[in-house]
């Protein structure tokens, strides 16, 4: 009997004459009580003929008609005082309803109804409550013109487009947070798929711990992994070089003195062959941080004549330590994006045109795959880009748009303070604070809410809440939501799959709505987990002879004799990876400049004849 539509368009006359005709199938009952906020109706769980409705239910929008105004309720309880059911007669029950806001008829025959926040007319004892309109639906999530995207239907009425305002959404910074297996991921898949449509300024960067978005965003993304990585080590900053050299474990102090003094001197000699180690001081002054290239040889030379000064007796076994850790971490082939000859030059450009897709050729995503690295280096490189991506937006003056994407934020970023890596943190809620204002935005996905850090949390204006089964989980999103339908939150434990409760900035009211559907093989991870099929599992497929080549290599790679001797050979021995550019060819300002409009292969400085 509800099952009739009203018209979108047609004249308002004959639509009022239909309203009228159809009040009485939409009447639900009576209000019995009213505080400031919320609302007991009286009604039946059954019509005359003892046929159960199932129209009152938990999480539906009803309406209160007030005349002039249409109360707007959320149903959060329903039920019958004497806990009992009467087969032979009809069962009356309570509705427990929360006062969302107001809806007014347009002031012009045709136009949109209009929806305000806030009640101005409290409904009276007595007063009718309806099945709400479609069209006051509608209004209650209108976004005012703001610009939007779909994507999905409102749970209640999956005829009704799920809008989220998608500007304020970026802007602002979102938040998707659910248990594992809600389809978080599809849902930023979707998200992202929508978004670039939209936003065809954007640049997207996924840190993707599972290596699962690439193949559910075939068309407009590119994936960057361990093999086609290209982060120079000189683009580091020191504590996220320490990171790297140290493993992850605590840093010798002493070692970090020598590297902070030394990473200049080098640079310096890296522009200036003739400069010995003597250091400009000044405004210009080079510091271990500044993103200039030099050369780990340079690097290694200077420890080996600091251990054979005199005074330095007392220094050498830590000078020692500090080179060993050193030639190692640029002989592992794991850190060999780091390392790679090639990357001594003055790559920058490229580096970041690649990561950060400038141009980008149709495909503004960029997964950035992290199942394969060591955590340390996950740690030191998500810092480096992090920091990248905030830079580059603020030095592009708003020509760049760049979302900063984290899946599992909670490893980054987690809320015990000891726990992560400092600059990560650091570069993360430096997006967080001020990205805003430079068009670098930050989206954060998450099954452990509780876990992550709530400043960051805090700073995400739209969030996505999926369904959380963890008690201390569902507090912190509780907490998050300052509007008045706080109640829509008591659905955190019980929401389906795909399903997600949105509220802030990028909605108009809060909204419970269910993600559109997704085709399989554009699910992230389907491939991934496409790929266990039972065949495989005998381990027929597993090429054990490249994994003991990997676990030779290692060795192999060691240097018999100092990193520095091989590199000098390399450079008496004519190899081109060595070869010194005749003039520095960066000057002090211009380090970070990204031309415009120019090819790679103008701004790269690859050695002539690679
Ligand atoms: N929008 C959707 N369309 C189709 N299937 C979905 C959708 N969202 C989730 N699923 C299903 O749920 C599974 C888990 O989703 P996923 O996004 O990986 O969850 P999470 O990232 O929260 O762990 C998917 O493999 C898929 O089968
Ligand atoms: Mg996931």
């Amino acid at each position: 009997m509800f099952a009739e539509r009203e018209a979108t368009g047609g004249e308002a006359v004959s639509q009022e004459r239909r309203d009228a005709g159809q009040n009485d199938m939409r009447i639900l009952g009576n209000v019995v009580h009213c505080d400031g906020a919320r609302a007991t109706i009286a009604a039946f769980a059954d019509d005359a003929e003892g046929v159960v409705t199932g129209q009152w239910k938990v999480g539906r929008m009803i309406s209160i008609n007030l005349g002039p105004t249409r109360t707007v309720g959320l149903v959060y309880a329903i039920g019958k005082s004497d806990l009992a059911w009467n087969a032979g007669s009809r069962n009356p029950i309570e509705v427990s309803v929360e006062l969302v806001g107001e809806v007014r008829d347009p002031a012009e025959p045709g136009g949109k109804p209009v929806f305000d926040r806030g009640i101005t007319n409290y409904p009276h004892i007595g007063a009718i409550a309806h099945r709400i309109r479609s069209r006051d639906l509608q209004a209650v999530y209108d976004l005012a013109g703001r610009r939007a995207i779909t994507v999905g239907a409102l749970s209640q009425d999956e005829t009704i487009d799920a809008n989220i305002a998608i500007d304020d959404t970026l802007a602002r910074h979102f938040a998707v947070v659910g248990t594992t297996g809600v389809g978080k991921s599809t849902a930023v898949s979707l998200l992202l798929r929508k978004t670039i449509a939209a936003r065809p300024d954007l640049r997207v960067l996924i840190l993707d711990p599972h290596n699962e978005f690439a193949a559910s965003l075939p068309e407009q993304s590119v994936r960057i992994d361990t093999s086609t990585l290209e982060l120079p080590f000189w683009m580091f900053r020191l504590e996220e070089f320490v990171e790297v050299l140290f493993r992850g474990r605590e840093a010798a102090p002493e070692e970090v003195d020598f590297l902070r003094d030394m990473i200049p001197v080098a640079k310096n000699l890296y522009r200036n062959p003739n400069a010995g180690a003597f250091l400009k001081r000044g405004a210009d002054m080079t510091t271990a941080d500044t993103p200039v290239p030099y050369r780990i040889a340079d690097l290694l030379k200077q420890i080996d004549e600091r251990m054979g000064l005199l005074e330095s007796k007392n220094d050498r076994p830590a000078l020692k330590s500090l080179r060993t850790r050193i030639e190692q971490a640029a002989a592992d082939p794991r850190y060999r994006f780091m390392f790679h000859s090639r990357l001594i030059e003055d790559t920058i450009h490229e580096t970041i045109g690649n990561i950060f897709r400038v141009p980008h050729h149709g495909r503004p995503i960029t997964c950035f795959e992290m199942a394969g690295l060591p955590s340390e280096v996950v740690n030191s490189v998500c810092s480096v880009l992090a920091r990248l991506a905030f830079d580059l937006a603020l030095w592009s003056e708003g020509r760049l748009k760049l979302l900063f994407l984290c899946e599992e934020a909670h490893r980054y970023m987690p809320a015990d303070s000891r726990l992560g890596f400092a600059p990560t943190r650091h570069a993360l809620s430096r997006i967080a604070k001020e990205g805003r204002k430079y068009g670098c935005y930050l989206g954060i996905v998450t099954q452990r809410p509780g876990e992550l850090d709530p400043t960051i949390l805090s700073q995400c204006s739209t969030v996505f809440a999926m369904r959380l089964a963890n008690e201390q989980d569902q507090a912190i999103i509780r907490s998050a939501i300052a509007d008045s339908s706080a109640s829509t939150l008591s659905f955190l434990s019980s929401m389906g799959q795909r399903e997600a409760i949105a509220f802030g900035e990028g909605v108009a009211t809060t909204m419970r709505l269910k993600f559109e559907k997704l085709h399989p093989s554009l699910i992230p991870g389907s491939k991934t987990r496409a790929g266990v099929a039972p065949a495989d599992l005998s381990g027929e497929d597993v090429d054990l002879e490249a994994i003991v080549g990997r676990l030779r290599n290692v060795s192999r790679q060691q240097p018999a004799t100092g990193f520095a001797e091989a590199v000098d050979a390399a450079r008496q021995a004519g190899d081109p990876d060595y070869q010194r550019p005749a003039a520095p060819r960066i000057q002090a300002g211009d380090d970070f400049e990204l031309r415009y409009g120019l090819k790679p292969a103008t701004f790269g400085m690859r050695p002539q004849n690679e």
